[in-house]
């Protein structure tokens, strides 16, 4: 799967998959845009891609922040000059219940960040893709698929809108020779439930229960999932476009997750 001077952005590269898919492409040979907000995660990735294949390009950005969107794709396409592959990858969990305060509030950013940002960068990105034939990975989950877990409406809702809209963009993109797809991982074991402030034990136990919940009795790794982001993005994958990729160690097979109360 080589990606021989193939230029890659990776939304959320700076932790988790986003990181292992960065790292991944780096070694196959492609020129990587590695976003992130925080800098010295993003350079502790960077040296990693380094360390396999070449200095990738560092751009600091909320995906939140269209003026840091629109500094993503200007500044890939100034320093390497075009654009291959688009990883939509930036995420965040989140826990809510419709009868809670500030509700809204709490939807409006996982929508932002999970679903809007996702759309703002692929209009973005779109007339450069157009012109290389070029292809986006979305990265979405289960939950888009399937209600997996209680509490959690706003980031199933918001990886449900990817899924639709993964598939409404495919076929818009391909009689222009754009593939667009999504992967739909399971549980992952990496920084997400830090990020939200969950208690070490209270993750502790969330990535216990659903190692045991799961039929294969494991929750994946970020590799895992950076590989067959790749294999999607990659010639290989070249009749696929408008598919979803579940990832999950059979999880969407159970029938119930189980009640699990993240306490924050
Ligand atoms: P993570 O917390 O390790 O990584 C998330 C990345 O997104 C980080 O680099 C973070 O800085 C970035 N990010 C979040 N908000 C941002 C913003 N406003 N602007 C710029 N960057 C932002 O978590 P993980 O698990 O690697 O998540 C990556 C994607 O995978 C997310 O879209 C998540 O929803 C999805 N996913 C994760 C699963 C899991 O079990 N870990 C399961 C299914 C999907």
């Amino acid at each position: 799967m080589s990606f021989k001077n193939k230029v890659v952005i990776v939304t959320g590269a700076s932790s988790g998959i986003g990181a292992a898919t960065a790292i991944a492409f780096s070694k196959e040979g492609a020129r990587v845009t590695i976003v992130g907000r925080n800098q010295e995660k993003l350079r502790y990735v960077s040296e990693q891609c380094s360390a396999v294949g070449s200095k990738p390009l560092v751009i600091t950005a909320d995906v939140t922040n269209d003026e840091d969107l629109k500094k993503i794709v200007h500044g890939t396409i100034k320093h390497f000059g075009k654009l291959d592959v688009l990883v939509n990858n930036a995420g965040i969990f989140s826990i809510d219940k419709i009868l809670s305060e500030n509700v809204v509030d709490s939807f409006d950013k996982v929508i932002a960040t999970n679903l809007r940002s996702a759309v703002y960068l692929t209009h973005l990105a779109a007339p450069h893709l157009i012109e290389t034939k070029g292809n986006i990975v979305n990265v979405s989950s289960i939950v888009g698929k399937r209600v997996t877990i209680e509490n959690c409406f706003a980031y199933h809702t918001s990886k449900a809108g990817l899924d639709h809209f993964t598939k409404c963009v495919a076929l818009e993109l391909a009689p222009k020779g754009v593939r667009v797809n999504s992967v739909n991982p399971g549980f992952v074991r990496t920084d997400i439930m830090q990020v939200l402030g969950v208690k070490k034990e209270a993750q502790e136990d969330f990535w216990d229960s659903m190692t045991k919940t799961s039929p294969l009795g494991k929750v994946a790794d970020s590799e895992e999932i950076a590989d067959l982001i790749l294999f999607i993005a990659s010639d290989k994958g070249r009749s696929i476009t408008g598919s979803s990729f579940v990832s999950d160690n059979g999880a969407i097979l159970v029938p119930h997750l189980g009640n699990i109360e993240l306490q924050a």
